[in-house]
């Protein structure tokens, strides 16, 4: 039944909040902060005013489910049908996750999206919360656009909402809210579709039939109704191994990354000498991976590249990869299978945002950052699932262990010993001032000896974007060492609280040196020299990282 909800357009005065600027990955704060008057108003309108000829339009609105989900998504229905959208898409229950988001508004060809989520930050009343806008392509605004919402909040003095009543975001259907259809659709159908055009449903399926034992940890997060679809429905996973499937507005309590950290419990499950053959997980908006074969972690930066180097075994990849990308800051593994493959490989800024014009103009298929994201031209965003199904049938093509993919493939590429320390929530003035301090110091450390070697390069790294143009400056600092190693120090830019300084930590070991070290210890020289070249004491306080992946 086609309920319809009258309504008047009002308009509302309000003032500017100062903090309105989008980071890494939209706008992210507290709940609380979200949950304030006017505050999301503010912020959806200053979107919606830096946007041209959506009259009439499509808009795709979901969220991980976290607290304030169902709320934030009313008042942005609202603001959305006042400002003149003709239509818009709403998961089920308010649900969406990222890549599902970026896919229904490219299937749909949509004007655009509103993701709700922190995507791995906590969740619940004292929790994180976040905004993000996406455009027609599927991705991420740029960052040019995302500064010109910015600089409109900075202003604005009045919104548009409507007087009406709440949609029912729990009935499938259309409704009728202002002047504006409001679509209620299912999260999962349409994603679950376009994973069976990439991979091999069929191969999977007898795999795991034939005694391959996998298990996928949802985190209590966005996942768990996509994962009860396509791993157990479509292909045969006894549901007993799809853990935390329900999603929880607080996650269960837990931190939803899917890191050796967060994750524990499945990543010490795969760990153990017999444990299931594949473990994996994903985080709160279900854009971010873990995959750990039976004793064997594969960090992200090494997923990267073994996905790049057996793409062409699955369906979806079968004629081969156009290019490749990586953010900055993630290990150069995926550098050598470019390589020895002839693809061209594009660095870039921490962030998404920043693959989205190499995507749209087809020079490059598959990207990722070490930060646990691995994608591909598929969508616009990065994508959990994607990889873990990635992972499936790359093992059920090769037939072998997790462990033997990448001992095989560190023995033809070299093996790139990989770490991101990262010291949470210190001063942010304190944090600032100790980039200040390393950036100052730069032309000095080149030519320098340390206990990691002789500092080759150190420079501030910035971003030329050929396609639109756009000039990103300030995107971390680099020492790259004459023996191939590397030490990056960056700032976080999707914290709530403080700074967090990232040190990301890299040497190379060649394919005929010792590829089996344990990592720490083979970067144990690196991690000292990063502490003493930014003296990382001095400015915070601490001696140590608080969290490693
Ligand atoms: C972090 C990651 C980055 C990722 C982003 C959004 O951003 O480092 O790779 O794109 O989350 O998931 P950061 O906090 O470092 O700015
Ligand atoms: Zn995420």
């Amino acid at each position: 039944m086609k309920a319809c909800l009258m309504a008047n357009v009002l308009t509302i005065s309000t003032s500017a909040f100062d903090d309105q600027k989008p980071g890494t990955s939209g706008l992210r704060k507290k709940v609380t902060r979200f949950q304030e008057d006017h505050y999301l108003e503010n912020f959806v309108q200053s979107v919606f005013a830096c946007l041209d000829g959506f009259a009439g339009k499509t808009l795709v609105v979901g969220g991980d489910g976290r607290f304030h989900n169902d709320v934030a998504i009313q008042t942005i229905l609202k603001v959305a049908a006042a400002n003149g959208f003709g239509r818009a898409l709403v998961g089920l229950g308010g649900i969406l996750s990222t890549p599902a988001v970026s896919h229904l508004i490219r299937k749909t060809e949509s004007f655009g999206g509103i993701i709700l989520s922190a995507s791995h930050n906590p969740g619940g009343p004292d929790g994180d919360f976040g905004i993000k806008y996406n455009t027609a392509n599927g991705g991420p605004a740029t960052e040019v656009l995302t500064d010109r919402f910015y600089e409109y909040s900075r202003t604005i003095t009045s919104y548009k909402t409507l007087d009406g009543l709440d949609v029912d975001l729990e009935q499938l259907g259309t409704q009728r809210l202002g002047s504006m259809d409001v679509e209620i659709v299912d999260p999962v159908e349409d994603y679950a579709e376009l994973m069976e055009t990439l991979f091999d449903f069929g191969a999977i399926r007898t795999f795991v039939k034939s005694g391959f034992k996998f298990k996928f940890d949802a985190m209590h997060a966005v996942t768990g109704p996509y994962a009860k679809e396509i791993f157990t429905k479509r292909l045969g996973v006894p549901a007993s191994d799809v853990l935390n499937a329900s999603p929880k507005s607080d996650f269960g309590g837990g931190h939803p990354d899917p890191n050796p950290i967060h994750a524990q419990k499945i990543f010490d499950m795969a760990m153990s000498g017999d444990g299931p053959d594949l473990c994996a997980a994903s985080d709160g908006d279900g854009d971010r991976n873990l995959i750990v074969g039976r004793k064997c972690f594969v960090a992200p930066s090494d997923s990267l590249a073994a996905i790049a180097a057996n793409a062409h075994l699955t369906p979806g990849y079968g004629n081969g990869l156009k290019g490749v990308g990586r953010s900055m800051p993630t290990s150069g593994a995926v550098d050598k299978v470019a390589e020895a493959k002839g693809l061209p490989l594009y660095e870039t800024p921490t962030g998404w945002k920043f693959f989205g014009n190499l995507l749209d103009s087809g020079d490059i298929t598959l990207c990722g950052e070490e930060s646990a994201g691995t994608g591909s031209d598929h969508v616009r965003e990065k994508d959990g699932l994607w990889a873990v199904l990635m992972w499936l049938n790359i093992l059920a093509a090769r037939k072998q262990s997790v462990a033997e993919i990448m001992m095989d493939h560190w023995s033809i590429y070299g093996r790139n010993y990989y770490a991101r320390h990262d010291y949470e929530e210190v001063d942010a003035a304190a944090a600032k001032e100790l980039m200040a301090a390393l950036e100052t110091g730069l032309g000095s450390l080149v030519g320098q000896e340390t206990a990691a070697g002789i500092v080759k390069t150190a420079d501030v790294f910035s971003y030329y974007d050929s396609i639109d143009e756009s000039f990103t400056d300030n995107q971390g600092i680099r020492i790259l060492f004459e023996n191939g190693s590397r030490i990056v120090y960056r700032l976080s830019g999707t914290g709530t609280v403080g700074a967090t300084l990232r040190v990301y930590l890299e040497r190379y070991e060649p394919a005929e040196g010792d590829l089996a070290q344990d990592t720490s210890e083979a970067i144990a020289d690196l991690v000292s020299v990063s502490k003493s070249l930014a003296s990382i004491d001095r400015f915070t306080g601490r001696s140590e990282p608080n969290v490693i992946t």
